[in-house]
């Protein structure tokens, strides 16, 4: 993805966090809470000083002990305060970080279910994960890490100056002339430490590709004579990297210290000069111990608001990629005026759905996956309501193109595709899914029971039915023989089911909601005899009046259909029954007498 790789850009992009905040959309109830709770203990915290200045001034300095016990109390009372304060803006940052992620992969999830096939050739299914996954988690926590450290870092400094410009204006200045050369110092190191950190990364992701591609390609490396070459590149990163993250930690050595020493001076200062005040009785003792503690905390809570916003800036990348998943238009939809009349669903609309008969036909279809490389042009084919057509030819030639365009899982750049005479396009998309059986050449079955993989094709379908719907497709009797029948996970988790058995399960599902139209994608290779058998007479039950459109790789499917198209590039070379081209001759002849072995692709 070498288009969408992490371009940065050092500037703070406050309308990419506010959009970003606005998909994710944490509860503001939440989030006024963690603000409210966050300033009482940034205040609380910033107490503890002036009641030790009240105690010396008090106390210690008179010599008395009269109503320590009331004070105590107080101090205990807000240490108190501060824990439960604590524990709350805890548990409401984890409440706002798991909504926020929650809600975005919702709407991910959403969105990419809704998106179209073009998309996923596009984006590698990796890149999107580690999009909704790892992007997600990290900006989650960043946002909700952000707001504890920016409102009680920023309340932590206002309150402190304050308090100090209260206490003793002069000495006050002092510290806080500081401030602003201590937040300067801070971005600078936090800048350069940013961008070795991410010359760091873009490192290691080298070093981990180059380390896989030494590993994979050992083969071929070692027959090549490759290996110093490979050995110096890879040593030659490394060495980079290595370079990179000394300096990292030298950065970072420097900084610490650089921010303490002006601490250490400003507190030298308040020091000597409020000493100096206190022997002409111009300040108390206690007041110079308060201004000297607030001196020594004021400098974290620069660094943790400084961080908030680095934190941002690494962070800020990753938040664009998630924004633009998320926007990304879905190509094929429903356009405004199908909607108005036929609705998302039957009688939503202002028209009644139409009952389908089941004739397909493409008219002039001209279509490629890529600008200027046409898969199809002006492809022209009917299928009567109720034929069977079987598509052959060798692989590339189009016969999944032909599919993917029937099914609208993409559309043609010209020409139309029918149904029973309406332009699919002019119908919504779940009418066709409807009245649209489709059963893939490597059928996927979900991590779930074998009934439940069934049911995925009619969400309303009763035990018998998913039961009669395997019957039917001669599925249930090996069904039965499992383990847990039906109940028998499938998919990833489960399964020791053959590609075979995962087909008819698959038949099953797209028959159970008794589709007009059935399409299939024979599968090619490693079927068992027996399964064999049962996936012939399930097609042969399965294409009883309906039309279909069945790419073969079986002679006897092919034999048995209506009509024989024989694809190549793209274009349809010869037509007709079995009988018809076989006696032909031509290319139908050779791929038969070939043993057809027609497409070995998966
Ligand atoms: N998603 C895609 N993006 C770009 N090109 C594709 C895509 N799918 C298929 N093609 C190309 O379209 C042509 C026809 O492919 P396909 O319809 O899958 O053939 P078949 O199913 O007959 O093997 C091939 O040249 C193939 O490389
Ligand atoms: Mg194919």
């Amino acid at each position: 993805m070498s288009k969408k790789t992490d371009q940065h850009k050092d500037k703070i992009n406050t309308e990419t966090w506010l959009k970003f905040i606005k998909l994710a959309a944490p509860r503001k109830r939440l989030i006024i809470s963690l603000i409210v709770v966050l300033i009482i203990v940034a205040i609380l915290e910033s107490i503890s000083p002036i009641m030790v200045r009240y105690a010396i001034n008090h106390f210690i300095k008179y010599n008395i002990t009269d109503g320590l016990i009331v004070y105590s109390i107080i101090y205990l009372a807000i240490v108190v305060a501060i824990s439960f304060g604590t524990k709350s803006w805890l548990k409401l940052s984890g409440r706002i970080e798991t909504e926020m992620s929650y809600n975005i992969r919702k709407k991910g999830f959403e969105h990419l279910q809704n998106l179209s096939f073009s998309f996923y050739d596009r984006m590698p299914v990796g890149w999107i994960l580690s999009r909704m996954i790892n992007d997600v988690t990290r900006l989650c926590e960043t946002i909700s890490f952000g707001i504890i450290d920016f409102v009680w870092g920023g309340f932590t400094i206002i309150v402190i100056l304050a308090a100090m410009l209260i206490m003793d204006f002069k000495l006050a200045l002092i510290a806080a002339a500081a401030v602003p050369i201590i937040i300067a110092i801070t971005i600078y190191f936090q800048k350069r430490m940013l961008r070795t950190q991410r010359e760091i990364r873009r490192l290691n992701s080298e070093i981990t590709g180059e380390f896989n591609e030494g590993i994979m390609g050992a083969r071929t490396t070692k027959t090549l004579l490759r290996e110093k070459e490979n050995e110096l590149e890879f040593f030659a990163t490394a060495e980079k990297m290595n370079c990179r993250s000394i300096e990292a930690s030298r950065m970072a050595a420097y900084f610490l210290p650089a921010v303490s020493i002006i601490g250490m001076i400003v507190a030298a200062l308040i020091l000597v000069l409020g000493g100096e005040a206190y022997t002409q009785n111009l300040i108390e003792i206690g007041t110079i111990y308060a201004l000297f503690t607030y001196t020594l905390h004021l400098w974290d809570p620069i660094r943790q608001v400084a961080g908030v916003f680095r934190e941002l800036q690494a962070a800020q990348a990753a938040a664009e990629r998630v924004i633009t998943l998320l926007n990304e238009p879905v190509e094929i939809t429903d356009s405004a005026e199908v909607l108005k009349k036929y609705g998302a669903q039957d009688g939503a609309g202002e028209q009644p759905w139409p009952k389908i008969k089941g004739t397909i036909e493409f008219r002039n279809v001209t279509f490629s996956y890529v600008d200027g490389e046409p898969i199809l042009e002006n492809f022209n084919l009917t299928i009567e309501a109720g034929q069977t057509v079987a598509i052959v030819g060798e692989t590339g030639a189009g016969k999944t193109t032909l599919v993917n365009l029937a099914c609208r899982f993409y559309e043609p750049q010209q020409g139309q595709i029918l149904i029973d005479g309406y332009d699919i396009q002019d119908l919504p998309q779940v009418w066709l899914y409807h009245n649209l059986g489709y059963v893939l050449q490597t059928p996927h079955l979900f991590n779930a029971t074998i009934a439940d993989n069934i049911r995925y094709g009619r969400l309303d379908a009763s035990e018998s039915e998913i039961k009669n719907a395997a019957k039917f497709v001669c599925a249930d009797d090996f069904i039965e023989k499992l383990e847990n029948g039906y109940a028998t996970l499938a998919g990833e988790g489960g399964s020791k089911l053959s590609t075979g058995e995962k087909q008819l399960i698959s038949f099953a599902r797209a028959i159970i909601a008794d589709p007009a139209i059935f399409i299939f994608d024979e599968a090619t290779s490693s079927i068992d005899t027996e399964t064999e058998k049962q996936i012939q007479d399930a097609i042969e039950n399965i294409l009883l009046n309906r039309t279909a459109l069945i790419i073969a790789h079986r002679l006897s499917t092919v034999k048995n259909a209506d009509l024989i198209i024989v694809l190549k590039n793209g274009k349809i070379i010869e037509q007709g029954s079995h009988i018809e081209l076989i006696k032909a001759k031509g290319e139908y002849f050779n791929l038969y007498t070939g043993q057809f072995t027609i497409d070995t692709n998966i």
